[in-house]
């Protein structure tokens, strides 16, 4: 099998000799107390062994729902936000023809996301552009409370029952929330839409391979088993037994957190391939949710190659030397183009001419890393075979569990998210919910 590979030997030169070895201890602790679910938030594992966990048949019950919106929509909305959205739009986008909402010959429904902003005119251009269309909607929300998400359901679900009439809303519109609480589960009950569970013990941005991301992904018509065998072969490749030096999740969890000790508090993660844009936002939430509290946490932030080096390159090469590059790199595109000859050769690129864009690109990356490097960036990089769904499981396996074991390391309790509270208390009390009177008057003299 193709694996994903780790290379950190370009971060090593920026570390003290015994800097990573001497955190091998700590990262197997780590690596242990998720296993034997001893670490704080040990209520939160049930990812650890999710993809081995995953039978055919639940797989066969996610296709089956899958393939009837596919046959009964030509639009499936997924209403969710944070880890009910991200990693269902990061796999979508990443296997998707670049343009797949021009291609005519579309195989299948359109897949859009709502319920992740409170913006009026995206709300409003989307319930426009449904208008008279046959669409779907998938409603994600594991509390079934999340504002944002329940605030774009009720617009889509009055909208697809009026359009499409109740019994086929009823069964064109799918619940994915948790087993008994919460308004998403109550509404699902009561219209008796399909549901599917976000288990207790799985956190928001640990639930891309539940249903929670496997449905939105079949839908898009992409294979969730090779997802989840990929996933299945990275379970086995960080699994505890798996000794350091072979472990790349423990490895990857080390390097970060010797970094972060040397003063490099911001990770970036590069790509280049704008493919991957939406792979790095819920590698984002996943580490910026999971570490960045008590005062501590490296901060996670992302830069599309070569994109970015127009603009943020500037930084990364020259800026305050607090920064480590993470760089995703895909070893072979899908496609092959060449780059074409011309007579008169005004642009002065026939030196190009019969190779692929790709050796281009790849010659930006390796050359950008080195820049970096000799800049005085720490990278670390991430190889993945192809942009395949068996690569992209390996690769969202690998940064779940890497990011328990980092976030353990560095001494946080990686699934829980105290900080997302404060915002929501300060949005009920101004917009007047009941029970925030007080609060309310309080922030509207500090407006
Ligand atoms: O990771 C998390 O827990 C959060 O990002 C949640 O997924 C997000 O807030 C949405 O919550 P919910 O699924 O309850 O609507």
């Amino acid at each position: 099998m193709n694996t994903i590979k780790l290379d950190t030997s370009a971060a090593l030169p920026f570390l003290a000799a015994d800097a990573v070895s001497s955190l091998k201890t700590s990262a197997t602790a780590a690596r242990q107390a998720l296993e034997d679910a001893t670490c704080p938030g040990n209520d939160f594992l049930g990812w650890l062994h999710l993809p081995s966990s995953i039978t055919a048949d639940f797989i066969n019950e996610i296709q089956a729902c899958a393939d009837r919106l596919r046959q009964e929509c030509d639009v499936v909305v997924v209403a969710g936000i944070g880890g009910s959205y991200l990693g269902a739009r990061a796999i979508i986008e990443a296997l998707s023809d670049s343009f797949a909402a021009l291609r005519k010959e579309q195989n299948g429904p359109a897949v859009l996301f709502a319920g992740n902003n409170i913006s009026e005119d995206y709300l409003y251009e989307l319930t426009d552009l449904l208008r008279d269309r046959r669409f779907g909607v998938i409603n994600i929300s594991k509390s079934g409370t999340t504002t944002e998400t329940a605030l774009a359901f009720r617009l889509l679900k009055k909208q697809c029952e009026e359009q499409r009439g109740k019994d086929v809303a009823r069964r064109v519109i799918v619940a994915i929330t948790d087993a008994r609480r919460g308004a998403a589960r109550t509404t699902a009950d009561k219209e008796g839409y399909t549901s599917f569970v976000i288990p207790d013990n799985v956190g928001g941005r640990f639930s891309v391979l539940t249903p929670v991301g496997l449905l939105p992904i079949a839908v898009a018509g992409f294979d969730i088993k090779a997802l989840v065998s990929g996933a299945q072969a990275m379970e086995q490749a960080t699994a505890v037994g798996v000794p350091f030096e072979e472990n790349i999740a423990m490895q990857y969890a080390a390097v970060r957190n010797a970094l972060y000790q040397t003063g490099k508090k911001i990770e970036i993660i590069a790509n280049y391939q704008p493919k991957l844009h939406f792979i790095a936002e819920w590698w984002k939430q996943l580490y910026g949710e999971s570490e960045g509290k008590g005062g501590k946490g490296i901060f996670p932030a992302s830069v599309d190659l070569t994109t970015d080096l127009h603009s943020m390159g500037q930084w990364i090469q020259d800026g305050e030397r607090t920064i480590f590059e993470t760089v995703l790199s895909v070893e072979e595109p899908r496609h092959s183009l060449l780059f074409p000859s011309d007579e008169e050769n005004l642009d002065g690129l026939n030196f190009l001419a019969g190779r692929r864009i790709d050796q281009v690109n790849k010659m930006a990356e390796h050359g950008t890393r080195l820049a970096h490097i000799d800049g005085g960036v720490p990278n670390v990089r991430i190889t993945l075979p192809r942009l395949d769904e068996n690569a992209l499981g390996q690769l969202i396996y690998f940064f779940e569990v890497a990011c328990g074991i980092s976030g353990l390391m560095l001494g946080v309790n990686p699934f829980d998210q105290p900080g997302v509270e404060a915002y929501k208390r300060n949005m009920f009390a101004l917009l007047g919910k009941p029970g925030y009177e007080e609060a309310g008057e309080a922030l509207r003299k500090r407006l």
